[in-house]
């Protein structure tokens, strides 16, 4: 495996949520060594986190029949990313205080990995002035927070103190282990998710994205260290980790007026969002009741916010699009390149099982202006994310200025 995560556990409810982190993380090829807290061993079985990570789950200071090494010493060498999900007050206060009394706090102590901590407990607690104290301290040398929920605690209290989700937990971890910075002091615009197009207060036209695969694109331009906007209609998916704007849209105008002031200032945009194309002319503003007979709702076109950004495109400006097709994928992928002035195109035929809507893997086409075609087999969308940006990064390489 690539990477190496240590897991430290400590005493609070959120212990259990540390096994769905755990299997996220060995699930994304990520080595995971747990060390446990006396007082998270109360909350969750050592013997659960050891099946999920397929590792010893370390507890005790003394404990020798495992590596030859020191082991404080050795797990803290190792990490790649030193992760404490729950972080307790208890936890929080030692590192901050220099205080090394048990296998967690002697191993943060002699790491010089990334920490991230994902704070979990009561509101009242984690609004104290020491605690916030530490915190501080603590960011001030470079350990990253994962800032806590609202919500109702495990004590009842309603308010800030549950832990982060475990799907966010790995995401920021994921993007620590894998930061790269070939695209430090760059601006990237991503677009994704469907759009919305109302007919009346009740019903809409709209289509089958995602947006899985446009936040996946945001991700990678984040973890490339690129300043990232992402505009985005209705998903479900998680605002990834470290996006510097977010800005959430219904309709093809609202997409249209969002990317439309901003493009001029973006070295990089991506358009994978799926666009309608057509818009009802009116809007009612009554639910339409229904009357006998057929009836037929006209639409009208909608900017075409690819062809527009085209025609606007800077010199050094680099415009990528997305085609979804479901025959002669590549002749009008291409031509669509063409006609809207794009550096490259990636097509996906979304009659393809595994490709296109709704799923977490795509089977792509990329196309540059030259003509050469990128296919890639069947792949999660992370890694089409990732094979774009190595493409983008080959534009770089060349001399576009007589691209424009
Ligand atoms: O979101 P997921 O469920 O993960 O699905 C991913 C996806 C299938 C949506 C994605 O991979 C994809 O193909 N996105 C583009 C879908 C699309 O609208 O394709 P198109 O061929 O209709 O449009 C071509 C390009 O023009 C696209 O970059 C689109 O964003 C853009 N466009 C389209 C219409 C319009 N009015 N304005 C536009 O800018």
């Amino acid at each position: 495996m690539k990477y190496n995560v240590v897991l430290g556990v400590t005493g609070g409810i959120a212990a259990y949520k540390a096994c769905d982190i755990v299997s996220r993380l060995t699930k994304k090829e990520v080595n995971v060594d747990v060390i446990m807290t006396r007082s998270a061993t109360e909350f969750v079985g050592p013997v659960t986190l050891q099946s999920l990570s397929k590792n010893k789950v370390v507890t005790d200071m003394f404990d020798t029949n495992f590596y030859w090494d020191i082991e404080h010493i050795s797990l803290a060498k190792k990490a790649d990313v030193f992760l404490i999900a729950p972080a307790t007050a208890n936890i929080i206060g030692k590192m901050a205080n220099g205080i090394a009394d048990d296998m967690l706090s002697t191993t943060l102590m002699a790491t010089k990995s990334k920490i991230i901590m994902a704070p979990a407990m009561n509101t009242v607690m984690y609004e104290s002035p020491a605690v916030q104290e530490n915190i501080q301290k603590l960011m001030q040398r470079g350990v990253i927070f994962i800032e806590p929920l609202e919500g109702l605690l495990a004590c009842n209290d309603i308010g800030k103190g549950k832990m982060q989700d475990p799907e966010t937990i790995v995401d920021t971890v994921i993007h620590h282990l894998t930061l790269t910075n070939d695209l430090e002091g760059k601006k990237v615009l991503v677009t994704a998710g469907p759009t919305i197009e109302v007919i009346d207060p009740v019903r809409y036209i709209t289509n089958r994205s995602s947006g899985k695969m446009g936040y996946q694109v945001a991700r990678e331009a984040v973890r490339r260290g690129a300043k990232v906007t992402l505009i985005s209609g209705k998903t479900s998916e998680k605002i990834p980790y470290g996006i510097s704007e977010f800005i959430s849209i219904e309709s093809a105008e609202d997409m249209y007026q969002a990317v439309i002031t901003r493009a001029a200032e973006m070295d990089i945009i991506i358009k994978s969002a799926a666009v309608a194309d057509y818009t009802p002319s009116q809007k009612s503003q009554s639910k339409i009741k229904k009357s006998e007979g057929d009836m037929s709702i006209e639409l009208e076109r909608t900017h075409d916010i690819l062809f527009e950004t085209g025609q606007q495109k800077r010199k050094n400006q680099i415009l990528v699009g997305f085609a979804a097709e479901t025959d002669h994928i590549l002749k009008n992928a291409i031509s669509k390149m063409e006609r809207k002035n794009l550096d490259l195109i990636v097509a996906n035929d979304v009659k393809k099982e595994g490709a296109g809507f709704g799923v977490d893997t795509n089977i792509v086409n990329i196309i540059d202006r030259d003509g050469s075609v990128t296919e890639l087999p069947l792949m999660d969308k992370s890694m089409v994310a990732k094979s774009l940006f190595d493409k983008i990064m080959e534009l770089y390489d060349d001399s576009r200025d007589d691209r424009k």
